[in-house]
């Protein structure tokens, strides 16, 4: 039998994985007609995928394309298509190239261990917070303030501004939904719109005023002797505020979440038999924050599933299965089995290619601190009443995550955090 499967219906987004795994079992590729989409399901094929320059992110003005799959091309939404410009994830070389080299100049592994301390501060208060108070709601209190709170100190966006950033940044990635409802659509332009203008502001006050932060390296960063312009610097300015946060709460909260409902790989982690940055991996495997990326198909002979396996023509456009590639058994053993030993960092999470997350160090330091702060506390997990679920697909978390504070132990220093050793 063929099976379905609609990411736009809430059952399925809720619990995606049976129906992932009778897609890997029916064929390399399954075909969306209401969708017009290609979902690739196998880890293989997902990683070679992204590896494939005949795959991109933007077809740029190649004729025969779909515009109407990417609303902001329509016109109707011109704030979103002027941030979609110089948006890293949406470009392909030689902008992509350029844009993203400078970047990670401030990116450097060193700059991203230095923010360990803060981090850790952040977590402590947190927590010390939550037990004074007698509540703690993993996402609002604990998730979303640390991981903004540590995109908006690098950026360099003032303390006022932060508490925007995080209702713009949710109103502006419904665009990138499966099928936006039209009210969506409209409300993600105008948050764009107003994204970019705080964003163009503090551009300003960097020109006028230089400070220790990536918005003032972006202000002078040259790339072949030219400068970059405020466009380009704003529009990658509000993809890292977005990108910044976003996955990496929702990546928490699925933790947590995994971890209540397997007490004893829990245990294992307080008892310090495995360490929080080895557990994180088996978070982001098991339940990732993001379940797909697209990709368009840039040139004809591409074949997905080895040389005798699916042909898909130029034009159409496909999804990378983050979550269904994770959990194939083709690759992980015992793949829906959640151990948080495993020791697996081949799962597909980051994304491959040239788009690999350029965050993955920073999130997998906010996720290592995390955890080993949780696991010094909390001997178990007790969800309470309140959870919510985030609306959507694509980005897979909870928007409400209230856990028992009752159950807080203090039992010498736990599991330790030394560098990245053994992940
Ligand atoms: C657990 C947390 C995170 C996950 C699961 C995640 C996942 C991903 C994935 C799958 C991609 C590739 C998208 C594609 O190929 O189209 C990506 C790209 C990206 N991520 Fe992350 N991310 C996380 C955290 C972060 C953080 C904290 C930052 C900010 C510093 C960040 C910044 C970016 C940027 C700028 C890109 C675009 C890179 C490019 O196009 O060259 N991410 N991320």
């Amino acid at each position: 039998m063929t099976p379905t499967f609609d990411p736009t219906d809430p059952e399925t987004a809720l619990d995606p994985y049976p129906a992932y795994a009778a897609l890997r079992d029916a064929g390399p590729v399954w075909y969306s007609p209401a969708m017009n989409l290609h979902f690739i399901t196998r880890h293989a094929d997902v990683h070679e995928a992204w590896r494939d320059r005949r795959l991109g992110s933007d077809f740029g003005d190649r004729p025969g394309f779909d515009a109407g799959a990417q609303p902001w091309r329509s016109g109707d939404y011109p704030a979103f298509a002027r941030f979609e410009r110089w948006d890293l994830l949406a470009i392909e070389p030689p902008d992509h190239t350029m844009l993203r080299r400078l970047v990670l100049t401030a990116f450097t592994p060193r700059a991203v261990e230095a923010q360990r301390a803060r981090i850790d501060r952040s977590v402590e208060a947190a927590l010390e917070a939550a037990g004074e108070r007698g509540s703690l709601d993993i996402v609002r209190d604990l998730a979303e303030p640390l991981s903004l709170g540590v995109i908006c100190d690098l950026i360099g966006v003032p303390e006022a501004e932060r508490a925007g950033v995080i209702d713009l940044s949710h109103a502006v990635v419904a665009m990138y939904e499966p099928d936006p409802a039209a009210t969506a659509k409209a409300r993600a332009d105008e948050a764009a719109g107003e994204f970019l203008d705080l964003v163009h502001a503090l551009i300003a006050d960097r020109r006028a005023d230089s400070a220790d932060d990536l918005l003032t390296a972006l202000t002078v960063a040259e790339a072949g002797g030219r400068r970059l312009d405020d466009d380009q610097i704003a529009s990658t300015a509000m993809v890292l505020l977005m990108a910044g946060h976003e996955a990496s709460v929702n990546a928490a909260a699925n933790g947590v979440a995994a971890f209540a409902r397997h007490p004893a790989e829990w245990q294992a982690v307080v008892s310090g038999a495995v360490r929080p940055a080895v557990a994180i991996e088996e978070v982001l495997r098991w339940d990732p924050p993001l379940q797909y990326f697209h990709r368009w198909v840039l040139d004809d002979g591409i074949t997905i599933g080895g040389p005798d396996g699916i042909a898909i023509p130029r034009g159409q456009r496909v999804a990378l299965m983050i979550g269904s590639a994770n959990r194939d058994g083709r690759r992980f053993d015992e793949p829906d089995a959640f151990r948080a030993g495993r020791g697996e960092t081949a799962h597909l999470s980051f994304g491959g290619g040239i788009h690999f997350c350029l965050g993955a160090p920073l999130a997998r330091l906010e996720l290592e601190v995390l955890f080993a702060a949780l696991a010094r506390r909390f001997r178990r997990f007790e969800l309470l009443e309140g959870v919510e679920r985030r609306a959507g697909f694509q980005f897979r978390g909870y928007s409400r995550l209230p856990i028992a504070v009752d159950d807080v132990h203090d039992e010498g220093p736990g599991p330790g955090i030394v560098g990245d050793a053994g992940r």
